[in-house]
């Protein structure tokens, strides 16, 4: 399972585009496949709209100078979407067309697991493929982070930290929302950053009782009277729960959603440097003609693994995370 499918020789010219939810980073992701492909002579085209685009053959050479002053930027400037056509074959087998049509010789799909499925796919038909985690989830499992975390875990910190000026200044609870899709990383990575008293994340029993209110009223009694509860999106309403804790702990409290403004901005120099590496490494691959493979960072080494190997493995919960947060943050 682990050897590296040889597919094709050295491409000609190779496709680039971005899928899912947008992350900060993607387009230094984007400018590191471009420059080192045209470094290597190989020629790049850059597909619009994600696996839509492809279909459509929606696509433009990218040179030297379209990547230019993409680095710092957030967003990704090929758009991204969620293309439901290229769940099934028949849409596999256009892209796959428009690929060979194109002289499209391999692919790098910068995205989350959905994307890997197409990628996946387009391999299995014969076109080289290779993935690079973008998303701000960090719900990739085989990879320590995906490119877009560690950015929207500081906007996420930004927030707290204003939430928690104005929580303290009024005495109040603030229970903050945070995205993840599923995945609690970024919420427990901002509450161990942010100071969150509680939180409560998908993959672990969590009691609202035991975990928020009884830890509020034993922090309360040590002279405590400001606090912030991080809750990943999709568990429960959070306003509602802001409401729970007023009643029961006598303690003001607000919600606050974040929402979309996690997936925007600048990206940390932590993701240009890992999308830049990231870049270089898939384009590596391809260059010999190998595809199938996602590239992970894994104690700090940018390696590569088998998309099916990857797709497989079952989701980390950082306990050790967990019972930090839990043990300082009283
Ligand atoms: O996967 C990234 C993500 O931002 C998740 O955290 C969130 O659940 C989802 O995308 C939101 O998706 P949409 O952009 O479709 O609202």
């Amino acid at each position: 399972m682990n050897e590296r499918p040889t597919l094709k020789g050295k491409p000609k010219m190779i496709g680039v585009l971005t899928s899912g939810g947008d992350a900060p980073g993607m387009n230094a992701a984007i400018r590191a496949v471009v420059r080192t492909a045209i470094n290597r002579n190989i020629r790049v085209l850059g597909v619009n709209n994600g696996y839509q685009g492809l279909i459509d053959g929606d696509v433009i050479e990218m040179d030297l100078r379209k990547v230019s002053n993409i680095l710092h930027r957030g967003g990704t400037i090929l758009k991204t979407a969620r293309c439901k056509s290229f769940y099934n074959l028949e849409g596999q087998k256009k892209g796959r067309n428009m690929c060979l049509e194109m002289g499209i010789e391999g692919l790098v799909v910068i995205g989350g697991d959905g994307s890997f499925r197409g990628a996946k796919a387009l391999t299995a038909l014969g076109i080289p493929t290779v993935g690079i985690p973008g998303t701000i989830d960090n719900d990739i499992s085989c990879t320590d982070y995906t490119i877009g975390f560690h950015t929207a875990l500081n906007t996420v910190i930004d927030a707290i930290d204003r939430l928690r000026d104005t929580s303290e200044s009024h005495n109040r609870c603030s229970v903050v929302e945070v995205m993840g899709h599923g995945k609690g990383d970024l919420a427990l990575f901002a509450s161990v950053a942010g100071g969150g008293t509680a939180c409560w994340i998908n993959e672990i029993g969590f009691n609202v009782e035991r975990d928020i209110i009884y830890k509020m009223k034993t922090t309360l009694r040590t002279g405590k009277h400001n606090f912030i509860i991080v809750v990943s999106e999709g568990i429960t309403d959070v306003h509602a729960l802001a409401k729970e804790i007023q009643e029961k702990t006598g303690v003001e409290s607000r919600a606050t959603v974040l929402g979309h403004i996690q997936r925007g901005g600048q990206p940390c120099a932590f993701d240009r440097i890992l999308a830049s590496r990231m870049g270089f490494h898939a384009v590596e691959l391809l260059e010999q003609g190998i595809g199938n493979r996602v590239i992970v960072i894994q104690n700090d080494q940018i390696t590569d693994m088998d998309i099916n190997e990857a797709l497989e493995m079952p989701g980390k919960v950082n306990y050790k995370m967990l019972e930090i947060n839990n043990a300082i943050n009283i």
